[in-house]
């Protein structure tokens, strides 16, 4: 059966009929290591997060925004205001799934005290449960300071979009012995500092297999192989909304084709005259006879 919503215009937010389940917490997500794989997508919408949150753990406000959203070069210059308001709506868009938010670059890496600040805000201002960061055991004492001060974390390690100007692009990493031994120990680091779940970008299989097997939270893969607990897509990579796709997305869906497709019938029928028809067209009433 489809979930229908009603706009509640006092408080914003979207009833849906018939009524969700209760919405999943983060000990309950921290629990399912190496149980049932846990399923996550990034949503920036209200509508978006309502479709995609009956299916979904956890939606993910990612800072990929800056690029999907606002065609931003990377997402270096995402702001705090930015994801408060994209968190908001997402939260109001979703009774089901755990809602984590992005710290974008700049609000967290100066001090924990600076964190705390960043982090507090984002969580009262949208709602949502948990916060994820970018970083390994340079930002393990951060983690540990928000999870003893009510903060549920998540940490961001492997390929790590943020730091794109001294990593000097995207690719995979864990090539080198070096860079495996490092990432494994920035995995122990966050995860023995208290982070609920680990996110791992753009590693190696072997080096996700190993970061896997030396955690004792879950962990989220996106470009990290079938071995992690779990598995983040940006929706509109995995819709088919971009030309390029990455090596690590599948394309569930051909977006792009699609609205081309319905813009194409709509600019020729408008050119036409046959849109609106009759149907969409108000008349005045007839005059009732007495
Ligand atoms: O910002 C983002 O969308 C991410 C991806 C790794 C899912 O962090």
């Amino acid at each position: 059966m489809s979930t229908t919503f009603q706009l509640d215009t006092s408080t914003s937010r979207a009833t849906p009929t018939p009524a969700p389940m209760k919405r999943l917490t983060v000990p309950a997500i921290r629990a399912r290591k190496s149980a049932e794989p846990l399923v996550m997508l990034t949503a920036y919408t209200v509508r978006t997060a309502q479709i995609l949150d009956p299916h979904c753990d956890m939606l993910l406000v990612g800072d990929s925004l800056g690029q999907v959203i606002y065609g931003l070069p990377s997402t270096v210059p995402v702001t705090l205001e930015m994801m408060c308001a994209h968190g908001a709506a997402v939260v109001r868009g979703s009774y089901h799934s755990v809602v984590i938010i992005d710290m974008p670059f700049g609000s967290y890496e100066g001090s924990p005290e600076q964190a705390f600040a960043s982090a507090a805000r984002i969580l009262k201002e949208t709602g949502a449960a948990a916060v994820k960061l970018e970083g390994g055991a340079a930002m393990a004492p951060t983690v540990k300071f928000l999870s003893e001060r009510g903060i549920p974390v998540m940490a961001h390690i492997g390929l790590t979009p943020q730091a794109v100007n001294v990593l000097g692009g995207y690719g995979a990493r864990g090539k080198s012995q070096a860079e495996h031994a490092r990432i494994l120990d920035d995995a122990k680091a966050v995860t023995e500092a208290g982070a609920f779940a680990l996110l791992v970008e753009g590693v190696l299989e072997p080096l996700a297999i190993a970061i896997t097997q030396s955690v004792d939270v879950p962990t989220i893969g996106i470009g990290a192989s079938a071995h992690c607990d779990g598995q983040v897509l940006v929706t509109e990579d995995m819709l088919g909304l971009f030309e390029r796709t990455p090596r690590f997305v599948k394309r569930y869906a051909e977006m792009a084709d699609f609205i081309e497709h319905a813009v194409t019938a709509y600019a020729a029928e408008v050119r036409a005259r046959a849109f609106p028809a009759p149907e969409q067209t108000y008349q005045p009433q007839t005059a009732s006879r007495s």
